[in-house]
């Protein structure tokens, strides 16, 4: 095992050197690409230390120099340290290296013969020697020699010729913002005016034959740079715009400055190859790398531990701009299913931290959804306790005054704090405490006088034993009995363990609407009665709690079920009723009749010190599903006519709203007619949306094979739509299959398990598949080691991020437990673990 070096935030010192200006050239060669490196260093002011040290990994040094003077560096674990002048002085080297064998998408890397880089947070280091670091900014010049096409690199184009490219970029900017793209790559234009006038011209980069997915993107970009002038303010800075899809990258995407690049799942589009829920996504994921110009770019982070500042505002903004594109109801909706199904997991696990964590080994295994989503959550509190204005008063003044800077949450606070004269004390434990609270809600009536009193409490996390209260804005809203609302939604602040609430002048004890519009990340827990959650589904004002009650229902019905009982009633009728609203959104409608997921199930009978089986809870899911399918057996049919998309496709909200209606009827469908309707579907399918919905309820009713031959032949050569196919199998997969469905495709010829993305559609869909991942036998548990094992010298920050698979372990019962740990130490007993890998399976089992 290796030793794990730990960071602390409170070790925070700032570099003793400031940056003035840096030129890079690269000489590309495939396997010897050298990188010519052109520093301005000055004493910084701001610190006493002297300490020339510049981080650098697998760099082979072919010389070095300061002021013009060969010198000999030491070259020490991660970088190198030299003697300097104590006034500025000009550093330069050379260093070689291999963008070919560069297997790990982290610096300078080959994918499909172009050259990229990814340097977010530390790969810089891994293109030449430099203070790698958010806080060390500086103006960048580049040049790039080599004989591709397409020569990029952050900025604006200073000056090209036959085989080079310079480019400059005027804004001072940390190294992991950094970033060159070289490769045989079409350019789909665009261009956009800003609101002082300014032209920018705009292109997606993509691969020769994927020009016809870009339309879609490039008005999604279009679309953001409006918004954020718009709403923000915020105007764009450079020239140029350029955005780059690749198919080989870690992550969903990176907010370079003024070179974007993108995994090419989440920017390339098109009616037959992308679903619905793709169109949305790659809206979001432009939205949000462009927003980050100003919420990142413009001001980044002092250190990494701040990493949230960026990233919790900026997944804050691209939510807003989704909800303003598309409804804001639905977008709440689903972003609640994501945060619940993924960050209260973390929070309640092993892997749980704070939004701002204070120490770290890895830092890539802190690009968390606590950091993001919660990070998120944390803003929207914020909004609630400040306002509207207040938010608005508080933005402004941030970027006026931190503009240009590395900052801290420390300082986003005080803008706040200045902004709006609110002491944010007892607030900022949202950022440093990890947790979930759960709130418990009392309520009584007397005298024509309602009172709720609510009591939070959050039970330990790894570090962290002792959780004070957190100030909880909690949005209320009261029915009368005939489902009028008496109290519009208002904002209870929560701040102490228990508090009450009293509302005064009622004629009859009301019904409470709690947590409209989920505002803020806590667990509610309520006990009230079926008849209540049903009276709420059918009458709440608000679409997020009504689309609560009825989930409530159906995981109190499931978790029953689990035991034994049967579906509820109240639960059918009200899903008929909600599915025959014609008043309601499609959209809406859709997620209405979805139901909690089965790990969902899993975590709420944990807490409730209930051992989950997730066999009962597979069964419980399949019997719910048969009993709404026949409950609204006719309702099916009906939907399926009303809510068809004849014509040309749209991937716009309303269209994909009735399609998901329709999907959700097929579905059901599916259930009771043995999957005819489905089959039909499929052949007459216009488009990916309908296609793949169409083969996933054929592969639930274990049918399917002959349409899973063709739609393979039809798609062999798009590898974006080939992983749907693979993901899709595992994760329709029957509990017994799931494992060996993964198996199978694992030793297909078109496996490329080097690719992040297709790993991700087999391994992705095997541990979040409840039922087939926890399998008794322990298989799941093994299959996925055997290949954490093997990618991990490969690619070990996909290999850290996939064993969060194992997070869930200790919920089960002691065989499982004993397997899964078996599987653990195994994955930590193999030689040569990366930093990444090794540290999650050390903090997995603890
Ligand atoms: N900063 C990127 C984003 O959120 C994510 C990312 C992190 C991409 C690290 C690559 C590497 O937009
Ligand atoms: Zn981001």
């Amino acid at each position: 095992m290796t030793i794990q070096e730990t960071i602390y935030l409170s070790d925070y010192t700032p570099f003793g050197f400031i940056v003035e200006d840096v030129h890079l050239t690269f000489k590309l060669a495939p396997t010897t690409t050298r990188v010519i490196s052109r520093i301005r260093f000055a004493p910084n002011p701001d610190s006493s230390s002297r300490d020339f040290f510049l981080h650098g990994e697998g760099l082979n040094l072919h010389w070095a120099k300061v002021d013009g003077a060969d010198v000999a560096p030491d070259l020490v674990k991660g970088g190198l340290r030299c003697d300097v002048p104590d006034t500025a002085f000009t550093w330069e080297c050379e260093v070689e290296i291999d963008p070919q064998g560069n297997t790990a998408l982290e610096g300078l890397y080959m994918s499909n013969g172009m050259y990229c880089t990814q340097c977010e947070a530390e790969g810089f280091r891994n293109i030449t020697f430099y203070p790698d670091r958010p806080d060390v900014m500086s103006v960048f010049t580049v040049r790039i020699e080599g004989d591709n096409p397409a020569l990029l690199s952050n900025g604006n184009p200073a000056d090209s010729g036959e085989g080079w490219a310079e480019w400059h970029d005027p804004w001072p900017k940390p190294a992991y913002l950094f970033a060159l793209v070289a490769g045989d790559l079409r350019n789909y234009p665009g261009s956009f005016k800003t609101m002082s006038g300014r032209d920018v011209e705009l292109n997606l980069w993509v691969r020769p034959g994927d020009e016809g997915k870009c339309a879609f993107g490039m008005e999604a970009l279009k679309k953001s740079m409006i918004w954020d002038e718009e709403v923000y303010g915020r105007e764009y800075d450079l020239d140029i715009f350029n955005i780059v899809a690749v198919d080989d990258f870690n992550m969903g995407a990176m907010e370079n400055k003024g070179l974007n690049i993108f995994n090419s799942a989440v920017v390339l589009a098109s009616p037959e190859t992308s679903t619905d829920a793709n169109f949305e996504r790659i809206e979001a994921i432009i939205a949000h790398e462009y927003f980050h110009n100003w919420t990142g770019n413009r001001i980044t982070c002092r250190d990494w531990f701040q990493l949230c500042l960026k990233e919790g505002l900026t997944v804050f903004r691209d939510q807003q701009f989704t909800g303003d594109m598309r409804g804001h109801a639905v977008k709440r909706i689903n972003d609640v299913v994501t945060l619940r199904s993924r960050q209260f997991r973390e929070d309640s696990g092993p892997l749980a931290h704070p939004p701002r964590p204070d120490q770290f080994v890895e830092i890539n295994n802190f690009y968390t959804v606590t950091v993001y989503e919660k990070g998120a959550e944390v803003i929207n509190i914020l909004k609630h306790l400040v306002g509207d204005d207040g938010y608005k008063k508080a933005l402004d003044l941030y970027f006026d005054r931190h503009d240009g800077d590395a900052a801290t949450i420390e300082d986003w606070l005080q803008v706040f704090e200045d902004a709006t004269g609110r002491d944010l004390t007892q607030f900022k434990r949202w950022y440093t405490d990890a947790g979930t609270p759960h709130v418990k809600v009392a309520d009584s009536f007397d005298n024509g006088i309602y009172t709720l009193t609510f009591t939070q409490e959050t039970a330990p996390t790894p570090g962290q034993d002792d959780k004070p209260a957190r100030v909880i804005p909690i949005a209320v809203g009261l029915l009368d009995p005939n489902g009028n609302e008496v109290l519009p939604t208002q904002i209870l602040e929560m701040a102490e363990t228990t508090q009450s609430f009293s509302f005064e002048g009622l004629s009859a004890k009301p019904v409470p609407s709690i947590l409209r519009g989920f505002s803020a990340p806590v667990v509610l827990e309520r006990e009230t009665s079926a008849e209540e959650q049903a009276f709420l589904l059918a009458h709440d004002t608000d679409p997020f709690n009504k689309w609560e009650a009825g989930q409530a229902l159906a995981k109190d019905c499931l978790i029953a079920m689990t035991q034994g009982g049967t579906p509820d009633q109240g639960l059918l009728d009200g899903m008929t009723t909600v599915a025959r609203d014609h008043s309601l959104d499609p959209a809406f409608r859709a997620l209405a009749l979805g139901l909690p997921a089965q790990d969902d199930i899993a975590a709420t009978l944990a807490a409730r010190g209930i051992t989950p089986d997730p066999d009962k809870i597979w069964r419980a899911h399949q019997a719910l599903k048969q009993a709404i399918a026949q409950h609204l057996q006719d309702v099916w049919p009906r939907l399926l006519a009303e809510m068809a998309t004849p014509g040309p496709y749209s991937p716009d909200a309303e269209h994909a709203g009735k399609r998901a209606l329709h999907g959700v009827a097929l579905a059901y469908l599916s259930q009771i007619d043995g999957g005819t309707a489905a089959k039909a579907a499929y052949t007459t399918a216009g488009n990916m949306t309908e296609q793949l919905s169409a083969l996933a309820c054929l592969l639930s009713v274990e049918k399917g094979t002959d349409e899973l031959a063709t739609f393979r032949e039809q798609w062999q050569h798009d590898r974006l739509v080939m992983d749907k196919w693979f993901g899709l199998q595992v994760g329709y997969a029957s509990p017994e299959n799931c494992v060996a469905t993964a198996k199978r495709l694992s030793e297909d010829a078109d496996f490329n398990w080097k690719n992040p993305n297709r790993f991700r559609a087999v391994f992705g869909a095997m541990m979040m598949h409840h039922a087939g991942f926890h399998q008794a036998d322990g298989s799941g548990y093994n299959l996925l080691a055997d290949w954490l094992i093997k990618l991990d010298p490969v690619n070990g920050q996909i290999s850290a991020r996939m064993s969060t698979g194992y997070e869930t372990w200790k919920r089960y019962d002691a065989d499982r437990q004993a397997k899964a740990r078996a599987a653990l130490k195994r994955i930590n007993g193999a030689p040569d673990l990366s930093r990444n890998l090794g540290e999650m399976v050390t903090r997995i089992l603890k």
